[in-house]
C-alpha cells in the first residue's frame, strides 16, 4: 500500500522542478556581516536598516500568557502610548509580529459586504488578512491610480484601500498622496502597512505618510518593530474605537501569547534612542551603493533602502546568489510566490552597518556578476 504521506514528495518534486525550492540556512548575523557555514559574508539581506548597536537585554520572565489573561505587562502601555504618539494617532496595539498585526487588524475591521481595494504587490500578510475578513477583494494594478479610481466605484458597505508604504520587494513608494485623495472622495478608509518605511522614511522617521505629508489622512497604520526599529513585534495604530475592536476581535491578538516584556522594554529603549546618525549613514550608504550599481549598468528604480536587481528566471537568480555567496556577499535571491514568476531578483537591503570598504567590495563583485549573469 502506498504510504499516506507520499503525496508530499510529489509536491516537493514539483517545487524543485520549478527552481522554487527553499532551504533554511543557519547563520550568525552580527553588524554588517553574517557568518554561514563558517564563511563571513557582507550582509546585504538585513532589515535592520538603521543598524542600531545592540544593548544588553535583561530578562527575568520569558512567558506568562496572552495579553487578555496575565501577559499584559505594564511596559506595553508605555510602548503603545509611544507608538500612538509616533504616528499622531489616539491609540495603538502591539501584536507578536507585523504579520499577525495585519491578519488581526484587517480581519477585525473589514467584513462580509465590505469592499477592499488592495495593491497587486501587497505583502502576503495583507493578502491573507483580506481573505480572512470575508470582504469582497478588488486587486488594483500596482500603484495605478486610474485602476484604483475605477475599481473604487464598485459597491461595498464600507470601503478600504490597503497599500504598503514602501513596497517590500521593489523598494518603491506607494502613491500615497493620490491614494488618500481617491479614498477621501469615495469615503473609503485608508490603511497603510509601513513595515519598511517606519522609523526610516520621512524627516523624523515617521514613515511614508510623513514623507508625503499625508499622515493625517491615514486611518489605520500597520507596521513592524522588527525592521527600521531593529527590535521585534508588530503594531497597529488608529483611533480609540478601532483599537478597542482589534482587542475584541483580532484572533491573532487574543489567542496567542504576549511578547515577553524584555522585548517591549527593548523597543522602548530603541524608540528613545537618537537615530539621526544612523539615518544619515543609511542615506549616504544608499547613495553610494545605488550610484555604484547604476554606473555598472544595473537598472535601479528604487527610491529606498530596498534595491531589487531583477534577474528574471529563477534558475539564474539562484546561480547569481550562489556566485555572490562564493565571493563573500549575502544577498538572498527572491522567487515566486514572493514575487511574480519570471521576476526573480536579488533583493539588496542597505543598512547603516555597512562601511565604505563593505560597499566597495560589494560593488566589485556585482560588477563581475553583471557580466556573468545579465
Ligand atoms: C510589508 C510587510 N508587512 C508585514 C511584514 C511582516 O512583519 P514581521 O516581520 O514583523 O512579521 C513584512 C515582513 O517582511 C512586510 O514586508
Amino acid at each position: 500500500m502506498k504510504h499516506k504521506l507520499n503525496f508530499i514528495d510529489l509536491e516537493l518534486a514539483r517545487i524543485k522542478e520549478s527552481n522554487l525550492h527553499r532551504k533554511l540556512q543557519y547563520g550568525k548575523a552580527q553588524g554588517a556581516h553574517i557568518t554561514i557555514k563558517g564563511k563571513k559574508l557582507i550582509n546585504l539581506s538585513s532589515n535592520d536598516y538603521l543598524g542600531i548597536q545592540i544593548t544588553k537585554i535583561q530578562t527575568n520572565q520569558l512567558q506568562s500568557s496572552s495579553r487578555l489573561v496575565s501577559g499584559n505587562d505594564e511596559s506595553y502601555r508605555k510602548l503603545e502610548d509611544m507608538l500612538a504618539k509616533h504616528k499622531s494617532q489616539q491609540n495603538s496595539l502591539i501584536y507578536p509580529t507585523g504579520y499577525m498585526a495585519n491578519l488581526g487588524a484587517i480581519s477585525a475591521i473589514a467584513s462580509k459586504g465590505d469592499l477592499i481595494l488592495s495593491d497587486e504587490l501587497n505583502h502576503a500578510s495583507i493578502i491573507e488578512s483580506c481573505k480572512l475578513s470575508g470582504a469582497k477583494i478588488s486587486i488594483y494594478k500596482h500603484n495605478d491610480m486610474d485602476d484604483l479610481g475605477e475599481k473604487i466605484k464598485k459597491q461595498g458597505k464600507n470601503k478600504f484601500v490597503i497599500t504598503e508604504g514602501v513596497f517590500s520587494m521593489d523598494g518603491d513608494l506607494s502613491s500615497l498622496k493620490e491614494i488618500t485623495e481617491i479614498a477621501q472622495k469615495a469615503n473609503a478608509i485608508t490603511v497603510v502597512d509601513d513595515a519598511h518605511g517606519d522609523f526610516v522614511i520621512g524627516k523624523d522617521g515617521k514613515g511614508t505618510p510623513e514623507y508625503f505629508n499625508v499622515a493625517k489622512k491615514i486611518d489605520l497604520y500597520i507596521s513592524s518593530l522588527s525592521k527600521g526599529l531593529g527590535s521585534f513585534g508588530g503594531y497597529v495604530t488608529s483611533q480609540n474605537n478601532v483599537i478597542d475592536l482589534c482587542i475584541n476581535k483580532s484572533k491573532s491578538f487574543i489567542y496567542t501569547s504576549a511578547l515577553p516584556s524584555f522585548l517591549i522594554e527593548h523597543s522602548i529603549k530603541r524608540i528613545q534612542s537618537n537615530r539621526e546618525i544612523q539615518k544619515k549613514k543609511l542615506e549616504s550608504n544608499l547613495e553610494k551603493l545605488s550610484k555604484g550599481l547604476k554606473s555598472i549598468g544595473y537598472e535601479i528604480n528604487s527610491e529606498t533602502q530596498i534595491i531589487p536587481i531583477i534577474v528574471g528566471d529563477e534558475k539564474t537568480a539562484m546561480k547569481f546568489g550562489k556566485f555572490l555567496f562564493k565571493n563573500g556577499i549575502f544577498a538572498q535571491p527572491i522567487r515566486y510566490p514572493t514575487v511574480p514568476k519570471n521576476q526573480a531578483r536579488l533583493r539588496i537591503s542597505v543598512t547603516a552597518w555597512l562601511t565604505n570598504t563593505n560597499i566597495e567590495k560589494s560593488l566589485k563583485i556585482f560588477k563581475k556578476g553583471y557580466k556573468k549573469f545579465l
